[in-house]
């Protein structure tokens, strides 16, 4: 076995910091998620895209989970833009992309079209309500979208922990060089508790390597900053896991919230950074009460594994039981509600905010600290 092939064969590079920009006068200004998907365009993470969806592409995904050339894609990438910004944009046009006045790329812009957001709110996130992060989302956006291949031309600036910023071509020879034929991939927008540690444990047990890919582009506000959550895995890390089997990167994508339709986006993404396989646990990437809390594994079923090519490994429910005496799962654990330790996401996160403890068997002694300090800094960025 060998890693991971990309999505589509081969790995997108569209980052060019030499294009000459200077005949082109035309420039739209980008959103945050528009500017990180950007990026992922351009370093591959988002093979086979080379650019935002065009029209066909983006109605082949929003209705069948597919690009028009058949490849599985279950998440619209579209860049959304003013009314404005529209009517001084044809079709044909070069135009720079910016983003608070800097330019970051440029976009060939082969289509201009006018989506029709409840369609693609009920299909993707199986509901329009506006009490849904992602669709509250995608209705703010601007109603314009425009498609066409993308150059990157500049990277985005990062402050703080920039050595975990890898591209799939990096992270790939990372993986290489450990000498890894199997990899899992764990996404995560939250700090790694005990459930998580158990669920990529037991992965560990039958891969090489542990590739914990945090997610930490732009998330709901009452998630915990990704600042913090860094800080909080290098703690864990350096604790709890062998070195030589983990690998810390980020993810700098926007969190969808888009539950099952995310997890094969986010499967997909991982096997262009390397990974074999991919964790899918409870209700991966959902919110509120929109999904059930296996839908995410589900939805696998309707692809096959030749065309996913990333191997999903499937989770129950993990807490840990008192009278087990260890972590365990309804798979594992023969006892009741009452012998069970579950802490919702919410509750934590207010105790954290209250600067209580939640137990040992939730969360490591070592990332409750840092969780409880971090939340005390009156400034954190997200
Ligand atoms: S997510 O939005 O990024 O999916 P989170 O960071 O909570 O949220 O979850 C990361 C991964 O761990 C997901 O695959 C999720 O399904 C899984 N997971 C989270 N909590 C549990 C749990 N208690 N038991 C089993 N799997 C879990």
């Amino acid at each position: 076995m060998s890693l991971s092939q990309p999505h589509g064969g081969t790995l997108i590079n569209r980052y060019q910091p030499d294009l000459d920009l200077s005949a082109i006068t035309k420039q739209v200004e980008v959103d945050k998620i528009a500017l990180s998907d950007l990026e992922l365009i351009a370093n591959g993470a988002y093979s086979p895209l080379e650019g935002f969806m065009g029209a066909e592409d983006y109605e082949q995904v929003v209705q069948h989970m597919r690009l028009a050339s058949g490849e599985v894609w279950s998440i619209p990438i579209t860049l959304p833009v003013s009314e404005e910004a529209a009517r001084t944009i044809k079709e044909g046009d070069m135009a720079k992309l910016s983003y608070e006045g800097t330019v970051y790329g440029v976009i060939e812009v082969r289509e201009k079209y006018r989506p029709d957001k409840t369609v693609e709110a009920q299909q993707v996130y199986r509901t329009t309500d506006l009490a849904h992060p992602g669709v509250k989302k995608l209705f703010e956006r601007p109603s314009v979208y425009l498609g066409g291949p993308v150059t990157l031309v500049k990277r985005l600036p990062k402050q703080r922990f920039a050595e975990f910023y890898l591209d799939p071509s990096e992270t790939r020879a990372k993986f290489r060089e450990r000498g890894w034929r199997t990899v899992v991939g764990f996404q995560t927008r939250n700090p790694v508790h005990r459930a998580h540690e158990y669920i990529q444990k037991c992965a560990l047990e039958i891969v090489d390597g542990l590739f914990l890919n945090p997610l930490v582009g732009e998330t709901k506000a009452d998630d915990i900053p990704a600042d913090v959550r860094m800080e909080s895995y290098q703690v864990l890390l350096k604790h709890y896991y062998p070195p030589e089997r983990v690998f810390l990167a980020v993810f700098p994508a926007a969190m969808r919230y888009a539950g099952p339709r995310e997890a094969i986006f986010h499967a997909l993404v991982r096997k262009n950074y390397g990974c074999t396989h991919f964790i899918v646990g409870r209700d991966h990437a959902g919110v509120g009460n929109y999904y059930g809390t296996y839908d995410a594994q589900r939805i696998f079923d309707h692809f096959s594994p030749a065309e996913l090519g990333i191997t999903p490994l499937f989770f129950e429910h993990s807490f840990y039981c008192y009278r087990c005496g260890g972590m365990a799962s309804t798979k594992t654990c023969p006892h009741g509600e009452e012998d069970r330790l579950i802490l919702s996401g919410t509750k934590v996160r207010q105790m954290l905010s209250r600067g209580e403890v939640p137990p040992p068997e939730f969360s490591r002694k070592e990332v409750v600290e840092v969780l409880i300090q971090g939340l005390k800094q009156p400034t954190y960025s997200s």
